[in-house]
């Protein structure tokens, strides 16, 4: 695999611009950056970049082989769709669309044409989800009894932020609620319904800004409880508890590339014991894991279209319960 993959990205979205693009621009033998493209060259800064005027123009380009699409969530449908369209691979972020038959279309078109479209849940690649995998898998713990996953934020000083957004697609589902719908799937298998769940709306707003959700194996009994939301004590956690011990750590999400994330790993046989775990840069592996999906054969593509399609699956069933109850 020495073929350079020429990447561009719509929008200076900040997680773009302060923890993704600096790294794809880093990682030059696997990428070419092309550049970014924005609604407005005049209001960005960013001189060693080759700024692009305007989405389209960016994709309407030649030079191409892929984009990294961080525009808010309800823009994702539209540029995911034109990308794919052009022939680029997609590398888009979390939640990949608002809706699960948005989400069903986008991958089945993906998958017409053999492309890659992954959706960027980084945290997927640390080294931290490897040793906790391999800790249950080695029964540590004992057998898995109760999974219990939260992300949450304070609110956010700037009232216009997206996630309040509900013409952008904003709330706090899509936005928080979606990692640890993520991790209990990594963690206890695609095949999940939701048995009960949450929302709670602000009302002028129109989003949901605080909620939960009881998830269930369909063909086992294993569960996970998990909650999100934006006006909360910050939280990015999770604790397995086993039938011998249990394990905990609290930067599940956004462990970065100089925090050492701490495992809390407590037995009957052992007690609490302190686990520091390596530094990882989960943004790297993710772009590499990106970069391997386009240049691999299609196992990895095939299973990223199953993953985005039971994880919005999942978002859906969550809202209707929430609704119901
Ligand atoms: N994976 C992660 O760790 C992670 C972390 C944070 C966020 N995210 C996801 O990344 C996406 C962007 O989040 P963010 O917090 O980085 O957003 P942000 O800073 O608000 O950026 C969104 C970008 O979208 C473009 N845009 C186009 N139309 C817009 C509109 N009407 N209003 C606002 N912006 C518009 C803008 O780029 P131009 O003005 O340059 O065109 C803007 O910079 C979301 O899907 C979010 O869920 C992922």
């Amino acid at each position: 695999m020495n073929k350079k993959i020429r990447i561009g990205v719509l929008g200076t979205a900040n997680i773009a611009m302060r923890s993704v693009v600096p790294i794809l621009n880093s990682l030059k033998d696997k990428f070419e950056f092309i550049g970014v493209a924005t609604r407005d060259p005049s209001k960005v800064d960013y001189p060693d970049y080759n700024i692009v005027k305007g989405y389209d123009a960016l994709i309407e380009q030649t030079n191409l082989d892929a984009v990294y699409i961080p525009l808010p969530n309800a823009m994702h449908y539209e540029w995911v769709k034109k990308s794919l369209k052009k022939g680029l691979h997609v590398l888009v972020e979390k939640s990949l669309a608002c809706n699960y038959e948005e989400v069903k279309e986008l991958n089945f078109l993906a998958k017409e044409k053999n492309l890659v479209l992954l959706e960027n849940f980084q945290f997927r690649t640390h080294s931290q989800l490897k040793t906790i995998r391999e800790i249950l898998d080695n029964g540590v713990i004992g057998k898995i009894r109760i999974l219990r996953s939260t992300f949450c934020f304070p609110p956010f000083p700037d009232k216009t932020n997206i996630r309040y957004r509900k013409d952008l697609g904003g709330g706090a589902l899509l936005d928080a609620g979606a990692y640890p719908v993520r991790l209990s799937q990594l963690l206890l298998g695609k095949e999940l319904e939701v048995t009960s769940a949450v929302l709670n709306f602000d009302e002028d707003l129109g989003v949901d800004i605080w909620g939960g959700a009881f998830l269930k194996q369909k063909n086992g009994s294993l569960f996970s409880q998990i909650a999100f939301g934006f006006d909360n004590y910050y939280q990015c956690n999770l604790e397995v508890v086993g039938s011998k011990g249990k394990l905990y750590t609290n930067r599940i999400f956004t462990a970065k590339e100089d925090f050492t994330p701490t495992l809390f790993l407590e037995t009957n046989s052992e007690g609490l014991k302190e686990v520091n775990l390596k530094d990882d840069n989960h943004f790297k592996n993710m772009l590499i894991y990106f970069y391997t999906c386009i240049l691999g054969d299609s196992i990895n593509r095939e299973e990223e279209y199953d993953n985005n399609i039971s994880q919005a699956y999942l978002l859906q069933e969550l809202r209707s319960k929430a609704i119901e109850s």
